[in-house]
Parts: C-alpha cells; sequence; structure tokens
C-alpha cells in the first residue's frame, strides 16, 4: 500500500463528511482560498507548471485548530477560481512524523521539484529550541503536481551552523546563474550583554548544482537583534532590487508598527545589508502572515499570504469555526517595486472579471452574497468614511491627511461581534491619502491605499443580513459587485 494512504484517506472522509456544511457557510470566501474543512495557514509551493497555477498549503483537515499534517492543493488558470485537489503530502516518514511544514516549489524542463521541512517534535520533557526538535529539509519531485515522487533527506540538524538551534525551516529554492539556491527561516542561540539568553532570527542561504548536494554558503542576519526567530524567508529580486521578505517573531510592539503577535515584511538588501535599516511591513491588518512569492510564465511576482496569525489570544475568534473550516489565504498580488517602496496590488486578473457598477443609493448599499470592490479616488487627505456592516457590527474604515485607520470599536470602544476580537489597526503613509480600493469577499476585506503602498487585510463576519456598505464625505467613488 501507497505510504501515508491511511492519512490520505482520514482527510477524504472528513472532506466528505462536512462538505456540505462548509459549502452553506455564509463566511465561505468566492475567490479566496480556503480550506475543504478544517484548517488552513501558510502558502507553500506557489508556483505556474506547464500554464496552471497551483497553490499548496498548510492543511489540517481533522482538526479546525491547526496541528497540521498535510500540504493542500488547489490550482487555478486565473489566481481567482481554485479547483481543490487531493492533498499531496502528510506525515509518513519519520523524518516528517510531526509535520510536512511550510516550504517551496522550483519548476525546471516540466518537472516540479518541492522543498518542505520535515519537522519532528520528540515526546519528552524539552523546551524544543536546543532539544527536542529534528528539522530536516526534504525534496520530493512531480511530474503533474499532484503524485509526489518518494522522499528525499537534504539537510539535516548535522548540517547547520553550531550556533542554530534546533528551528530550521521553511526551504525557498530558487536557481540563478546555473546554480540552485535554497533559504531558510532560523533562530539562533545568543546572549544578550547582561548574559541573557537572547536568541536572534537569522536566514541561511545554502547553494547546489544539482538540487541535492547543498552547501552552507552564509547567514543574513541583522546589526542588532531583530527577532528571535525568521520564518519563512523569501529572497527575490524585484525591478532591480534584491528583496527578503520574513517573518521576524519577537519584534516589541510600537504605537503605528508592529501590532500584531508576530510581524512579516520586507528588507531591500540591495539599499542596505541589514535587513532592519529598510525594514518594512508587508500589511497593517490583522491577519496577515507567513507570504510567499513565486514568478509567473509572465513574468510577474506574485504574492500570497496567510489571512491568519498563529498564536494569537484566546479573545482573537473566527467565527467559521463553527461550520467546521478556519482562515484563507490573501488574494493574490503583483508586487512593483517603484523608489524604493513596494506596491502590492491584486491581481490584475480580478480587475478583468465582469463586474457590475451599482450605486450606493443614499451613499449605502447592500452586498449580502455578492464580492464588493469600491474604489474611492480623489481623497487628498480629506477625511473619507467608509462602514462596513451596520450601525451596530461592523468596521469603519477612515482616512484622513496620511493616515488610514480600520477599527471594530465602536463609541464607547467597545469591540463588534463581526471582528471576533478585533480592535484598531492605523498606517501612516508617506504622502496624502489619495485613493483607497477595498475589496471584500465575503468573510474577508483588503484595504489597498494609494495603490498598494500600504495594504491592510482583516476578516470580517457580518450575517447576510449584515452585509452593507456605506460610504460618508467619498466625492469620487465607483462601486462593483460580482
Ligand atoms: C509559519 C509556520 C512555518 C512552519 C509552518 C507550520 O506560520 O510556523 O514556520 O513551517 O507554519 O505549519
Amino acid at each position: 500500500m501507497e505510504k501515508g494512504f491511511d492519512n490520505f484517506q482520514k482527510a477524504k472522509a472528513e472532506e466528505e463528511r462536512m462538505e456540505g456544511t462548509v459549502k452553506s457557510c455564509p463566511f465561505r470566501t468566492g475567490f479566496h482560498i480556503m480550506p475543504p474543512v478544517g484548517w488552513i495557514n501558510d502558502p507553500n509551493g506557489l508556483c505556474q507548471f506547464n500554464g496552471i497555477y497551483h497553490a499548496y498549503f498548510q492543511y489540517s483537515p481533522l482538526n479546525v485548530n491547526g496541528g497540521g499534517g498535510y500540504w493542500g492543493h488547489c490550482t487555478s488558470t486565473d489566481l481567482l477560481h481554485w479547483e481543490y485537489k487531493d492533498p499531496v503530502l502528510t506525515t509518513d516518514i519519520p523524518e516528517d512524523r510531526s509535520g510536512v511544514y511550510s516550504g517551496s516549489a522550483l519548476v525546471e524542463d516540466g518537472r516540479m521539484y518541492v522543498f518542505y521541512t520535515g519537522n519532528v517534535k520528540l515526546a519528552g520533557d524539552y523546551d524544543y529550541i536546543d532539544a527536542g526538535r529534528v528539522s530536516t529539509q526534504i525534496l520530493v519531485e512531480s511530474e503533474d503536481g499532484q503524485h509526489m515522487s518518494g522522499k528525499t533527506k537534504l539537510l539535516g540538524m548535522e548540517d547547520y551552523p553550531e550556533e542554530i538551534t534546533q528551528h530550521v525551516r521553511d526551504p525557498k529554492v530558487w536557481k540563478e546563474d546555473g546554480r540552485y539556491y535554497m533559504i531558510l527561516g532560523a533562530r539562533a542561540r545568543a546572549w544578550a550583554e547582561d548574559g541573557k539568553r537572547r536568541d536572534r532570527g537569522a536566514a541561511l542561504v545554502y547553494v547546489s548544482d544539482d538540487r541535492k548536494k547543498w552547501e552552507f554558503l552564509r547567514k543574513i542576519d541583522s546589526v542588532k537583534p531583530f527577532g528571535y526567530m525568521w520564518e519563512c524567508p523569501d529572497l527575490f529580486e524585484l525591478d532591480g532590487e534584491k528583496v527578503l521578505s520574513f517573518c521576524p517573531q519577537g519584534l516589541e510592539a510600537e504605537e503605528e508598527r508592529f501590532q500584531n503577535i508576530y510581524q512579516s515584511g520586507f528588507s531591500l538588501l540591495s539599499r542596505d545589508a541589514d535587513p532592519e535599516a529598510t525594514f518594512r511591513e508587508w500589511d497593517m491588518g490583522f491577519d496577515f502572515y507567513a507570504p510567499q512569492s513565486f514568478e509567473a510564465e509572465d513574468g510577474r511576482r506574485i504574492l500570497i499570504g496567510w489571512a491568519g496569525m498563529p498564536d494569537t489570544a484566546e479573545t482573537y475568534r473566527n467565527l467559521s469555526v463553527k461550520n467546521g473550516w478556519q482562515h484563507c489565504l490573501t488574494i493574490p498580488c503583483e508586487l512593483e517595486c517603484r523608489e524604493g517602496r513596494i506596491l502590492r496590488m491584486p491581481v490584475r486578473e480580478l480587475f478583468e472579471l465582469e463586474w457590475e457598477e451599482v450605486s450606493a443609493e443614499k451613499e449605502r448599499y447592500c452586498w449580502a452574497e455578492k464580492t464588493v470592490k469600491l474604489d474611492v479616488r480623489g481623497i487628498g487627505g480629506r477625511q473619507t468614511r467608509i462602514r462596513i456592516g451596520t450601525e451596530e457590527n461592523g468596521m469603519t474604515i477612515t482616512a484622513e491627511g496620511n493616515k488610514t485607520e480600520l477599527s471594530f470599536l465602536d463609541r464607547n470602544g467597545k469591540p463588534a461581534v463581526c471582528g471576533g476580537g478585533r480592535d484598531r489597526r492605523v498606517c501612516r503613509i508617506e504622502e496624502a491619502v489619495e485613493n483607497l480600493l477595498i475589496l471584500v469577499d465575503s468573510s474577508i476585506v483588503e484595504l489597498f491605499v494609494n495603490g498598494g503602498e500600504a495594504v491592510f487585510t482583516t476578516r470580517i463576519y457580518l450575517e447576510n443580513e449584515e452585509r452593507e456598505i456605506k460610504l460618508s464625505e467619498c466625492e469620487k467613488y465607483k462601486l462593483e459587485v460580482i
């Protein structure tokens, strides 16, 4: 019998058992990748392979609260309509028995090479930092993106630099000048001046000539400590800049920065070798983490993130859980770098859909089961307000000057039910706010400020009858639905 057969059977049985419940959930998304059942986290193995887009993802079909165990799979021809396939990877060798963790795909000569981390957590009294954890980098190959070959171990604990703890994961692999490169997220052992342990996040780069034998090349880290662990690194060229994307854990919150538990951002290494110097957050909303990019066949650099966050407070809830699923991925976005700023806007395919223009009668529109796209222009820094939801239960987006705010709080500072415990996020850009693009796909709102200079991703759980959009002080806008 095929390895992992039982696991795949269990996933399939659960998907079938829950199909009706998940499909009739009012919070299910139209264009955003969501789990067929259970939990989804990081996007993995993003690529375009023989013309078809493949998105894999960290998937826990058997547990709505996560825990992993699988790489889920879906495909698309336009990055918006996704067809769900059977999971492709599960925990079936000793090296990945506690998790088939995140990784990437490299497409070359009609073959897909998938790199991921096999995670092992030993049972016992361990700290799982210096002891009790084994992180192995593994390769599988595929001719069709669905059927995977046997697993080949590439790197194990013995291959990481001395100071690296047992946290080493999330290989992103690319080819450059005839050689292969792999970047890994890591946690390095370090001590503060007072002698106290203070680990430091880092990325490790390996090089290979054959995708199988890898040699350590260098470590990328910051001059001063910048978080204790970096997850999901990604290194790519964008309009002549060298971009390092990564998720530092352990940054201290500042009033208008680093507002979530863990961060996710990018640095322009071509401008400064110290990643902290140019670090900018990818997203200012409540729900964004672990993004991954890939290059489409037409040369576009596309980024998808997880519209979720690990280890959030108990009070921070996703109301789809009662219907057996949790979290989704973001809308795929195109990246562009202009004068040292990265702009992130939904892929052009979104704008090519057949949207129907509607008018907000008395500045109010009910969108119930539709997806909404609202484009507000000519703001010129004037106060602009958009309410999504009802007076009693909703979210308010306010732009004024160079500041944008997204808030679930009412006048008394009480958070709305539809925010599931989320409160308020703000962001300032360099110039005045000129335009806002708001995409509302059932339970996810994505807000793009000034052509993607700042983005807010957040989940919102409104019942169909509460789905209203109300515009105040918006002079020029276009409201469309599909
Ligand atoms: C990020 C992450 C990765 C890991 C994966 C496990 O959210 O913690 O570092 O590979 O999730 O699901």
